[in-house]
């Protein structure tokens, strides 16, 4: 089928005010033919969030958050909520990166609730999934990605408002990549499970491939079939590093 791939910006704990101007050159570097047939989004810090989309504006930079909170609102010291962000022109929002897993002890079903919670609120979920390094050396990618997939991804998931990120923990910042045949090995079994489940909204999701994706090895991860776009953490800091990424399609 014809997924509109999207190429998402990911900052975690990085950027300040004086990172601006880099937001600034991504959102003016999207402008162009290529917004005709692939979404670009960046999700700073939720701290620039609000500043970004008012330089953004005129742009087909779509923004978003890294995290939301499960609850619509409350007594959550320090948290996030998905209406926060959709009020701040957010439109996306990653839930269950491996590092919320690992920092803050996030679940499936955590994950699963975070993600009613946004696209409740109008956001599009881009939820990651993917095996550590014991669980790879044991062959249990295609389990662990089951398991994932199935436990945070709610019943009557549409294509519009969800997104799949296929992240291997052990290629997250280490200048590891999978190979491109492990990549599509992957990729392939998430679409089997996906369409498995969700029919032909599950044929149209996009599923994102993340993990050390830099501008030299962009293509090649690209091109993979059901690779339908990249989740860039290093690498989306520096806006000429994103654009080279972007520039691939
Ligand atoms: O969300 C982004 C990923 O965790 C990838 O990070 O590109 O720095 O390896 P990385």
């Amino acid at each position: 089928p014809d997924v509109r791939p999207l190429v998402a910006g990911n900052w975690k704990m990085n950027g300040t005010r004086s990172s601006l101007d880099q937001i600034k050159a991504i959102s003016e570097g999207v402008k162009g033919e290529l917004a005709e047939k692939v979404d670009a989004l960046l999700c700073p810090p939720a701290t620039l969030l609000y500043v970004a989309t008012a330089i953004c504006t005129d742009s087909p930079l779509a923004l978003g958050a890294q995290d939301c909170h499960q609850n619509v609102s409350g007594a959550h010291t320090g948290d996030i909520s998905a209406e926060m962000i959709a009020d701040c022109f957010g439109t996306y929002v990653i839930v269950g990166h491996s590092e919320r897993r690992a920092d803050h002890g996030e679940s499936d079903a955590l994950v699963r609730a975070k993600t009613e919670t946004a696209n409740a609120a109008d956001l599009t979920a881009i939820i990651c999934v993917g095996e550590t390094e014991e669980e790879r050396e044991r062959g249990e990618t295609l389990q662990v990605l089951k398991r994932q997939l199935e436990g945070s991804i709610p019943d009557g998931a549409r294509a519009e408002r969800t997104v799949v990120a296929y992240e291997p923990v052990w290629a997250i910042g280490t200048g590891l990549t999978p190979s491109v045949a492990d990549v599509a090995e992957a990729h392939a079994f998430m679409r089997r499970e996906l369409a498995a489940r969700f029919g032909a909204e599950g044929q149209a999701m996009r599923i994102l491939y993340g993990g050390s994706v830099k501008p030299s090895n962009a293509r090649d991860l690209m091109a993979v079939e059901n690779v339908d776009g990249a989740l860039i953490g290093g690498a989306s800091l520096k806006a000429v590093d994103f654009l080279a990424i972007y520039d691939v399609y």
